[in-house]
């Protein structure tokens, strides 16, 4: 297929509901965006499989133990990102921290959803930090992604209330919720509008 659409590298390790859920955006009409790779880090990642039956035109999987170290490992994800015309990088549930040289060749192109209030509970388990902490309002991030774990410049949040009886699992499925909302939401923003910004302080205009 070949379009005007921007063109994104979905980047996931896990199940893929988010992929999901920008997948069902482009198909409602809603996410002028598409989705030229799909890569994970991991073979078994649920989000390969939603690919697959997409028909995304690349999905990759590359193991990082076969790369000499995570600088070799990045460069390699970043070239195949390159060769399918991505112009931006969607991390969607993807668990390894990006070197410096990975986020220098896609500068201000890279955006995240990270599953807190940032820059509350940064890291790997937001959810069961902002439980463990006993906040009684987490929600989720959307932020472009800087050489610091979880510290780019935030796009958007939206909050998730906590529960007295929430467990990880029900707290999970709300947090997904909002997840899902946002992001199809905010991609299609980021490809159709301008980011404005100010020091670290960034406005969707237009
Ligand atoms: C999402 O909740 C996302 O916010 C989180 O991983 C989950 C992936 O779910 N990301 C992080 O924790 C990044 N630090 P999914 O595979 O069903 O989209």
């Amino acid at each position: 297929m070949s379009n005007n659409l921007s063109k994104i590298a979905v980047l996931a390790s896990g199940k893929g509901s988010n992929l999901d859920a920008i997948l069902t955006a482009i198909k409602k009409g809603v996410c002028p965006v598409d989705v030229r790779l799909v890569l994970s880090d991991l073979a078994d990642a649920g989000a390969l499989r939603i690919a697959r039956d997409a028909h995304i035109p690349h999905v990759l999987h590359l193991d990082p133990k076969t790369y000499e170290n995570r600088a070799c490992f990045d460069a390699a994800c970043a070239d195949a990102i390159e060769s399918a015309g991505c112009h931006w990088v969607v991390l969607a549930g993807y668990m390894r921290i990006l070197s410096n040289a990975f986020v220098a060749r896609f500068p201000q192109r890279i955006v995240n959803i990270h599953p807190s209030l940032l820059p509350a509970f940064v890291g790997g388990d937001g959810v069961g930090d902002a439980l463990r902490y006993g906040v009684k309002i987490t929600g989720c991030t959307v932020h472009l992604v800087n050489e610091v774990l979880d510290c780019g410049p935030i796009l958007a949040q939206k909050t998730v209330a906590i529960h007295d009886d929430d467990d990880r699992y029900s707290l999970l499925q709300r947090m997904h919720e909002a997840e899902h909302q946002l992001y199809p939401q905010i991609l299609a923003d980021l490809v159709q509008k301008t980011l404005v910004f100010n020091g670290r302080t960034v406005k969707i205009t237009g």
